[in-house]
């Protein structure tokens, strides 16, 4: 299906209702700022709003309100915030959205706990609203246990009579299985007008949105009941069991949108990939890995099994495997893992390789150069076809401060060197193995900074006998070695 086009979609006002507590969360945090795929409950809300273009967006805030407008400042500074101070319900809230500068035209209104719903599907109610001459749209959906939703009762013509919630409904009213989505289209005018004949007459003695559909009929007006086809659109999120299953139906469409254009996702039960995320084609995921945040992941690359990628950049043909890389670009053909972690900004050029057991933090590794074994590399500049042996340590912290170390093009770092930062290592230079290297190594130089090795010739025949070490040594009595003090 192709979204609406033309005049059929023109929304001028979009109202989300997010003033609630969310007290099925039990959550110091307010309900609508919880998170699935990487964005909030609100903001995947928003996003598929967004894709209307409303001519204004207004979103009721309340219960958490600082964090809640926060937020929305950092990711929709457009929008305006209404207040509502006491939870007055669901038609209170609109009530204040529609307080000051009443729209006219159509007027959207939705939750912000239902983070499911699509664009599209908010475009088709909207199309079918405005070209069916209807005062009021709601959207709704059959689900296979509809308990804690509003239910729809229709008329023997199957046109609708009223919502009724569940706290509200009879045994008989309680099987029915088509429930309100929570998600309206209205003429503004006529909302406005039914809005104020709201009553509180129910048993959680609050003013209930869905009230006004039974005033509007009983009114005059034309109403809808769009059914949708996927439930799942609908789904509301008022508790953690309904968080992980909303989080569980996503992860699904986001990754069946990838694996339809081109990415292999070999066990799609267990990739968890952000909303925020970019896969290009003929990319691997191997299972148990997740992509988070705004990462980027180009063609040919090949991630996992059991890695996690967040707001990180990896070039073509790059493979990251078993390893944790945040805020980190991972350069084209190079090879990360098993069991490495980027910090942020690590940036590895082409063809590097950080291999197993490396913690690396605020460093660039140049195209071609490896960092192959059990090490960290923190607040480093290193630069192209340079090896750095196994068991490295860039010592950037004396306690207080952080230092840098740069280390030039094609340099050898000997094994378990110590490089106490600041310090240089010139181009082409090298380091022995084990050094403690406390100054600069210049260009082309073998930097040693250890204590000379001596044997004590003899030892464990004189000081370990009867050990299984003397008996090996004693096979070697005769040798000249084993006769002389060292
Ligand atoms: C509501 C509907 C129900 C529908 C369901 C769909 C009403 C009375 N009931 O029930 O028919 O099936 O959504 O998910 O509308 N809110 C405010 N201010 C308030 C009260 C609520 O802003 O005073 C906001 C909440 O933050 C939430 C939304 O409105 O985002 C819905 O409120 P909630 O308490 O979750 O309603 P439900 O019981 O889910
Ligand atoms: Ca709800």
């Amino acid at each position: 299906m192709t979204p609406p086009q033309g005049t059929g979609s023109s929304l001028d006002c979009a109202i989300v209702l997010a003033a609630g507590e969310g007290t099925r969360m039990k959550s110091s945090t307010p309900k609508v700022l919880h998170e699935i795929a990487g964005r909030s409950l609100v903001g995947h809300v928003l996003a598929a709003v967004e894709e209307l273009s409303p001519q204004e967006i207004r979103v009721v805030v309340g219960a958490g309100r600082e964090s809640v407008e926060a937020h929305l400042k950092k990711i929709a500074p457009k929008i305006k915030t209404v207040h509502q101070e006491h939870r007055g319900g669901t038609g209170h809230a609109v009530q204040l959205a529609l307080a000051i500068n009443p729209p006219s035209g159509t007027v959207l209104v939705l939750a912000g706990d239902t983070p499911m719903l699509t664009g599209h599907s908010l475009a088709q109610l909207i199309e079918h609203h405005n070209n069916g001459g209807y005062v009021a749209s709601v959207l709704t959906a059959e689900h296979i246990d509809p308990t804690g939703y509003g239910r729809i009762i229709r008329a023997d013509d199957e046109s609708l009579l009223r919502i009724v919630e569940e706290r509200d409904a009879t045994e008989i009213e309680k099987e029915i299985l088509e429930v309100n989505s929570g998600v309206y289209a209205f003429n503004g005018s006529k909302l406005l007008e039914a809005i104020g004949k709201l009553k509180n007459s129910n048993s959680q003695g609050e003013l209930y949105l869905t009230d006004v559909i039974e005033i509007m009929r009983n009114d005059g007006g034309k109403i809808a009941a769009a059914l949708i086809d996927d439930f799942v659109e609908t789904l509301g999120v008022n508790d953690r069991v309904q968080l992980a299953e909303s989080a569980a139906y996503l992860r699904d469409r986001i990754n069946d949108d990838f694996m339809r254009a081109g990415v292999s996702i070999l066990d799609p039960t267990t990739t968890w990939i952000d909303a925020t995320s970019m896969i290009a084609s003929d990319v691997t995921i191997y299972p148990g890995s997740s992509i988070l945040g705004t990462t980027r992941i180009e063609t040919g690359a090949v991630i996992g099994p059991r890695t996690t990628l967040e707001s990180c950049v990896v070039l073509e043909g790059a493979t990251i495997n078993e390893s944790q890389c945040f805020e980190s670009t991972i350069g084209a053909h190079s090879n990360v893992g098993p069991y490495s972690y980027l910090r942020k900004d690590s940036l590895l050029g082409n063809h590097t390789k950080v291999g197993a057991f490396v913690e690396m933090k605020n460093s660039t590794l140049g195209d071609g150069s490896k960092v192959p074994h059990l090490s960290y590399v923190g607040d480093a500049t290193i630069g192209q076809g340079t090896n750095i042996g196994a068991a490295t340590i860039f010592v950037n912290y004396d306690g207080v401060n952080k230092h840098q170390t740069l280390v030039g093009d094609d340099v050898r770092i000997g094994s378990d060197s110590m490089l106490i930062a600041p310090v240089k290592i010139g181009d082409g230079a090298y380091t022995a193995a084990g050094s403690v290297i406390t100054e600069d190594v210049p260009p082309g130089a073998m930097g040693v900074g250890r204590a000379r090795q001596r044997n004590v010739l003899g030892w464990v025949l004189r000081k370990r006998l009867g050990t299984k070490s003397a008996e090996a040594a004693a096979r070697h009595t005769g040798d000249e070695v084993n006769n002389k003090k060292g």
